[in-house]
């Protein structure tokens, strides 16, 4: 279909004699022989208007269609004398594809709420906020793609069907073929439990053992049954896997991704941004800036805790020495102490998964987690755990079969050196750029407890 996109049509530098758009009407006005259309097609935040006088060919290709039509409309781009905006198009023909009924098209008004948006997740699309965060979500991964790229990683697959469970915490979801009522696993489909996969870490440092960078930006799964603003049941995460690198290594890598991703959100999706930082979370742009710009604090977990004990702050979680840090804990590092992303290293070994390398005190692990502002926990990775003995004596340790890792050992076995890697939610990646306070709200179908109507 021949057309111009409206995104290109809004930068033009000279009027034309003869455009052809299509889009979705978001609003009509009729004047005193004239009617207005604001004519959006999701290539930009912002509407195209098209001018349609009364008693014209257009006029009647129009008919009474209003706000949710699908239309095609023909004319010459003009600058308008109106305020708002520099260009419109005054129509010589318009096409209806497919009205939609303004008794019942659930999206007349023009700000409705994230709740009820959530019950029409189909038709959500069609909005300026989740439009917007869709565009921000396509822009963030190819900024996430550039970046790696120009790093010399390689992009990897990783199996979403697993037999193992890379994080240990039994929070998976599982897949079978078995009838309901059969449970000799001998007669399923792998011969075996199958899982949906939690983490594609596992496999991405088998192949970084080969081919040195790596990362997967894949779909991981839980099971967990936490209804929180930033858990969700699917959603994507990018674990870069590096061979021949250590913790400091990593913490380098995960301050320049997301300094990168942000300066690139900023300059690329600027419209868009401007509208969260207007609409959702003032301040934004500039809480943003400092993201991109400003080097992360550093502190051990040791030094966390000292800041959060000294905070003199009533935690709903008390907090002493041991205990996983909570969000409350992560945000008030990141937002109130710091006021910016903070890198937090060196947990105890037991509140950490079982690959993670041991320090020489014996009590913690070489792990770090970049905190931010507003979401807490981003970023999770650490050094791996390389040698052999160590690993193994981990696994026994935490009561678990040497021989469900047999594939992962050899990897010690076979070549082993020291390497890093790390899982970025992705979501709350979007989460941070937008301002969008729930995870549900940055995903176009989300799925978390008791949820799965679209
Ligand atoms: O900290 P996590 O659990 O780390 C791992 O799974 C490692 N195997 C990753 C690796 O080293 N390759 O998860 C990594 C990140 C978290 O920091 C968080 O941002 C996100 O994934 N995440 C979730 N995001 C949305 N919903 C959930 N239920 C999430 N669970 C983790
Ligand atoms: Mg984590």
């Amino acid at each position: 279909m021949h057309k111009t996109l409206i995104k290109s049509i809004l930068s033009a530098m000279a009027p034309m004699n003869d455009v052809t758009v299509c889009g979705w009407i978001r609003t009509r006005r009729d004047g005193k022989g004239v009617t207005f259309l604001e004519l959006n097609d999701g290539s930009c935040l912002t509407n195209l208007q098209c001018v349609v006088d009364a008693d014209t060919e257009a006029a009647r290709g129009l008919g009474d269609h209003g706000t949710g039509a699908a239309v095609k409309v023909c004319g010459e781009l003009v600058p308008s004398p109106g305020k708002g905006q520099r260009w419109e198009v005054r129509a010589t023909a318009i096409e209806v594809f497919g009205g939609a009924d303004p008794a019942v098209y659930p999206l007349q008004k023009k700000r409705h709420s994230d709740e009820f948006l959530r019950t029409i997740a189909h038709l959500r699309a069609r909005t300026n906020k989740y439009s917007a965060t869709f565009r921000i979500r396509s822009r963030a991964a190819t900024a996430i793609r550039t970046y790696f790229e120009s790093e010399g990683f390689y992009e990897v697959h990783c199996p979403v069907l697993t037999g193992s469970d890379c994080e240990g915490a039994g929070e998976m979801f599982r897949v079978t073929t078995l009838p309901p009522g059969e449970k000799d696993l001998s007669k399923d489909f792998f011969n075996r439990a199958c899982n949906l996969t939690v983490s594609g870490q596992l496999e991405a440092e088998a192949l970084a053992m080969g081919l040195g960078r790596v990362y997967s930006f894949g779909t991981t799964f839980r099971a967990e049954n936490s209804n929180t603003p930033r858990h969700a049941a699917e959603f994507l995460m990018v674990e870069p896997e590096m061979a021949f690198a250590d913790l400091s290594d990593l913490m380098e890598l995960a301050e320049n991704l997301v300094h990168h991703v942000t300066d690139y959100v900023l300059t690329q999706c600027e419209e868009d941004v401007s509208l969260f930082d207007r609409f959702v979370e003032k301040g934004l742009i500039d809480r943003l800036k400092i993201i991109a710009e400003q080097p992360f604090a550093r502190i051990t977990y040791g030094e966390a805790i000292d800041i959060l004990v000294k905070s003199g702050r009533e935690f709903v979680f008390p907090v002493t020495y041991g205990v996983d840090l909570q969000t409350e804990h992560e945000r008030y590092l990141a937002e109130e102490h710091f006021g910016k992303a903070t890198i937090v290293t060196d947990y105890p070994r037991n509140i950490k998964a079982f690959y993670m390398r041991n320090n020489d005190d014996g009590e913690t692990v070489a792990a770090m987690d970049v905190l931010v502002p507003r979401i807490g926990e981003l970023i999770g990775g650490s050094q791996r755990e390389e040698r052999l003995d160590l690993l193994q004596h981990r696994i026994i340790e935490l009561g678990q079969q040497l021989s469900d890792y047999d594939w992962y050992l050899d990897l010690r076995r076979y070549g082993t050196n020291p390497h890093a890697g790390f899982g970025l939610g992705f979501e709350r990646l979007i989460m941070m750029l937008t301002g969008i306070a729930n995870i549900r709200d940055v995903i176009p179908f989300p799925r978390t407890p008791g949820n799965l109507e679209f």
